[in-house]
């Protein structure tokens, strides 16, 4: 079975509480998926997964550092990741989600990941401001679930 790791970090729970709709999502699309914190997650894992997704609050409309510092370090790995399936997500309190989330795409693309994007829902990946109500869960699922179908179509 293809695999998906997500790796996310979160102050204060919006962005955890993506990644867990998301990794459900993933999961009952029939791939597995390990979610984890980004302060828990072991650099080497990305060489053993078909999907990397990264989630971050917005900071300033970026990612939060510890992201940009799991990202950075990827440089280890440079030319290993390519051609995994990327995707991002991101909670904001107002806005600067979508240039969080393509901060993090254009990081994964240089890694030579492939990325889809969404023509009939968010374009870029998941975002949501603060907590995700009923609606942003729905962009959560169908986020999974499309990340979940490209994974699938490439790997099994
Ligand atoms: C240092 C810092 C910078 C922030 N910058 C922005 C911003 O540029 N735009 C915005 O809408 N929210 C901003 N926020 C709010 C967070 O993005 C928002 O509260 C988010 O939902 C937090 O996610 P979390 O619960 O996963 O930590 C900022 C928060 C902090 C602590």
């Amino acid at each position: 079975m293809p695999k998906v790791l997500i790796i996310y970090y979160s102050r204060t729970g919006n962005t955890e509480r993506m990644a867990n709709i998301i990794a459900d999502a993933i999961k009952e699309n029939g791939v597995e998926v390990a979610c984890k914190k980004v302060e828990n997650t072991d650099l080497k894992e990305l060489l053993d997964v078909d999907g990397v997704v990264i989630g971050s609050p917005t900071y300033y409309g970026s990612m939060a550092a510890e992201i940009k510092k799991f990202i950075d370090d990827s440089v280890k790995y440079h030319g290993k990741l390519d051609g995994k399936v990327g995707g991002a997500f991101s909670s904001a309190a107002i806005t600067g989600h979508e240039t969080t989330v393509m901060s993090i795409l254009e990081a994964l693309l240089i890694h030579g990941m492939i990325i889809q994007g969404d023509s009939g829902g968010q374009h870029y990946g998941a975002t949501t401001v603060g907590k995700p109500d009923k609606n942003e869960e729905k962009w959560c699922q169908r986020f999974g679930r499309r990340l979940a179908e490209l994974v699938k179509l490439i790997f099994s």
